[in-house]
């Protein structure tokens, strides 16, 4: 098993990029059935930084006009979820009368789309959809139902595809889980 060293600590393959395709180009076509008669382009928001792959690799399978958009969020600190969501920059368009939808690396307990969620409201969004590429499904705790979810995948700190361990290891193509 191919494993890699970030930091202290020690990770091994566990979602290989061809898996992790197939998985976006399956949510990618149900995004598509979904907004094909779209009355007006949707917003894409891309929560960086983890996001940032994921949503480069759901875009070029939309076949819709969409706008981009993003905003920096950070929750995390080392392996674990601080609780606290912070907002590092704010939204780079206005959402007011916009579909959004969301687009996220990984929801875990739920916090980080649910804060989002509730400012795409007080800021005018019409609608707003969550895309994520991984679900930590025991973890979460929102309320809010995920419309898209390409993975679900157990409670483990994982990295790559745009995640990070302390803002390294989102440069890899694969999927890693921590040992
Ligand atoms: P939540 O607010 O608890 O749902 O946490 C969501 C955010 O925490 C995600 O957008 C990620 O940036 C980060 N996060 C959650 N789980 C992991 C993980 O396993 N590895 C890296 N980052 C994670
Ligand atoms: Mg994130």
């Amino acid at each position: 098993m191919k494993t890699i060293r970030l930091h202290d600590k020690t990770f091994s393959l566990f979602i290989p990029y061809a898996e992790i395709s197939s998985a976006i180009d399956r949510v990618a076509e149900k995004i598509n059935r979904d907004f094909k008669d779209a009355p007006a382009p949707p917003a894409l928001l891309c929560v960086l930084s983890g996001a940032i792959m994921f949503t480069g690799e759901l875009m070029k399978r939309l076949d819709f006009d969409c706008t981009l958009s993003s905003i920096k969020l950070s929750s995390y600190e080392g392996t674990s979820s601080t609780g606290v969501v912070k907002e590092a920059m704010g939204l780079t368009a206005p959402v007011e009368g916009r579909d959004v939808i969301i687009v996220e690396d990984i929801v875990d307990t739920g916090r980080t789309v649910h804060a989002l969620v509730d400012l795409l409201k007080k800021k005018g969004a019409s609608s707003v959809r969550i895309a994520t590429m991984l679900l930590k499904k025991e973890v979460y705790e929102g309320s809010i139902p995920l419309d898209y979810v390409a993975m679900e995948i157990p409670n483990r700190f994982i990295v790559g595809f745009g995640l990070d361990y302390d803002e390294i290891g989102r440069n890899l193509p694969d999927i890693y889980v921590i040992e």
